[in-house]
């Protein structure tokens, strides 16, 4: 049982890894460019399994992607490669669209062609656009609205893989879930950025009004909607995934304020994102029925474990913030991960 991760050393594929490693027999075969958001001490107790091997390719190579399809059986894909932060699209989306499109493209032209039985692609809420308040949450049916040039290339990597099922019957899943927080997150994000400028004591730039509405999932949940997606989803079916936590990002960072008991004074209201979305909300009622899924770690509790777990985990924020993180690869390249 051999499953592809692409972004195995990203924030949410990490802990895909771990999870997996954790709740299945399934072998992991992990395929990561190292972006400056690929941290490979994020999986580094991952890598000494021998369940688990890495693969240093980008997923927009044919040459490098065909192999791996081509030398392993793989049972299943779960594609979580991307470029995912929305501010870095605002200023220069290309690499947005190598990836997200023509990367997606890639590994879709590799399952056709070596019939792998199941590809779960990891997308966003982001793809709807921006709800009022007081509207109903998204359905899976909405329109799609993207607004960022980030969710413009994940909305466009969804539309690929739903013409890959209809054209070529291709077994692909696609999942959308809602804001993910939680450990091994790159301080770039909102909660990560928030704790670690709060234990710093520097300031917490807070967008435009702060009254922007997000729904927050923890990402161990979100975890096991991927893998509840991988068994019982169906091909070509879209499953909205979330926490049903909507809170407003100056709730969060008081919240974050309290939590590291840092000064309310830090709080400083910035220059707001361009196009910024203003509510994101999740109906999640087809996944609770058909995918027997549902969110369970609480706003409370989730975020106080993840404030823990940036304070117990010091190395690895450490080397994020100086960037020694970079090295790890290098450094372990020609040993073995296993030792
Ligand atoms: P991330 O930015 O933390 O990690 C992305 C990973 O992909 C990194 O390890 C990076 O090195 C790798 N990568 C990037 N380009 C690559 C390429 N061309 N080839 C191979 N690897 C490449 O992202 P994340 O927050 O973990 O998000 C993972 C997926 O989940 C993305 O598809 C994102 O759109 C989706 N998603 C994220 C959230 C969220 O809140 N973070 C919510 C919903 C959906
Ligand atoms: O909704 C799912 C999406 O969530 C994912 O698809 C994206 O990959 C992920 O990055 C995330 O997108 P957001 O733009 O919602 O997340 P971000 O953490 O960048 O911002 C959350 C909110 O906080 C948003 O309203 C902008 C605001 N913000 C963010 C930062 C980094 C601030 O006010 N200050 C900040 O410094």
């Amino acid at each position: 049982m051999k499953v592809m991760v692409t972004g195995g050393a990203g924030f949410i594929g990490s802990n895909l890894v771990r999870y997996l490693l954790n709740n299945t027999a399934m072998d992991i075969v992990i395929v990561d460019s190292l972006t400056y958001a690929g941290n490979l001490e994020s999986i580094s107790d991952c890598l000494k399994s021998d369940r688990v091997s890495f693969n240093h390719v980008d997923i927009s190579d044919k040459i490098a992607v065909d192999f791996l399809f081509t030398s392993t059986n793989f049972v299943g894909v779960f594609h979580l490669a991307a470029e995912s932060h929305v501010d870095r699209s605002i200023v220069d989306s290309s690499p947005f669209y190598n990836t997200n499109v023509i990367g997606t493209l890639n590994l879709l032209d590799n399952v056709v062609k070596h019939n792998t039985p199941r590809f779960v692609h990891v997308s966003t809420d982001e793809v709807y656009g921006s709800l009022t308040t007081g509207e109903a949450p998204f359905t899976e049916t909405n329109l799609l609205l993207p607004s960022s040039p980030y969710a413009a290339s994940k909305a466009a990597s969804d539309l690929l893989v739903r013409s890959y099922v209809v054209t070529h019957g291709a077994d692909c899943v696609i999942t959308r879930c809602s804001n993910n927080y939680g450990p091994y997150q790159f301080p770039e994000k909102l909660i990560p950025l928030m704790i670690l400028n709060a234990f710093e004591g520097r300031e917490l730039p807070v967008y435009g009004d702060g009254q922007q509405v997000r729904d927050w999932i923890h990402v161990e949940d979100h975890c096991a909607g991927l893998l509840a997606a991988f068994s019982l989803g169906k091909a070509g079916e879209v499953y909205n995934l979330g926490g049903i936590t909507e809170l407003q990002n100056m709730e969060v960072v008081r919240s974050i304020v309290t939590l590291t008991g840092a000064s309310d004074e830090l709080i400083t209201r910035v220059t707001d994102r361009k196009g910024h979305d203003r509510r994101y909300a999740m109906d999640i009622s087809k996944a609770t029925t058909q995918l027997n899924w549902r969110p369970i770690v609480g706003f409370a509790v989730g975020l106080k474990n993840t404030v823990d777990w940036y304070s117990a985990n010091k190395e690895w924020t450490n080397h994020v913030r100086t960037g020694e993180y970079k090295l790890f690869y290098e450094k372990n390249y020609n040993a073995k991960f296993k030792e």
